[in-house]
């Protein structure tokens, strides 16, 4: 059988490419190791409800003035489903889930962020005064479309 030269460059130039991305997801899951990109702490999935903050989740005001959101979200709800936060003042959020991969996005913010069964995402941000929809954003199963909640920044009256 007679193949071409160009034709065998081209399979070359396809082969390497090949390699080339085998290699780089084999680099990726070697030096980085396969994890969520930032906060790093960990939870157990199956005792979320006992651990402190989960176990009433909600918004709390530390002992220091910061203001902190503590989110379950398992199929297929957030609990709480409506948080009330003052505008205009970082929020810290803690979310993590008892099952599986979730979404946290506060439509229209930069609230936005996936949630990780054994992990606790957290992120600070603040509000302009509003009312937000929360929404799932990582299908999560048959009733991922109704996995929702309300986020209500409210002006701090002085
Ligand atoms: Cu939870 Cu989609």
């Amino acid at each position: 059988m007679k193949v071409d030269l160009y034709e065998k460059i081209w399979m070359l130039l396809a082969a390497g490419l090949i390699a080339a991305f085998l290699g780089a997801i084999v680099f990726a899951a070697g030096s980085q190791a396969m994890r969520p990109p930032s906060h790093m702490e960990t939870i157990d999935p199956a005792a979320v409800y006992d651990a402190p903050g989960f176990s009433n989740p909600g918004l709390v005001e530390e002992p220091d003035g910061r203001l902190v959101v503590s989110i379950v979200a398992e199929m297929f709800v957030f609990d709480p489903d409506e948080i009330e936060v003052p505008a205009r003042r970082p929020i810290t959020f803690r979310i993590t889930s008892p099952d599986v991969i979730h979404g946290f996005d506060v439509v229209g913010t930069n609230a936005n962020a996936m949630v990780i069964p054994g992990y606790v995402t957290e992120f600070t941000i603040s509000f302009e005064p509003g009312e937000y929809l929360i929404a799932c954003h990582e299908y999560c199963g048959l009733l991922h479309h109704d996995m929702q909640g309300v986020l209500i920044a409210e002006e701090e009256s002085s």
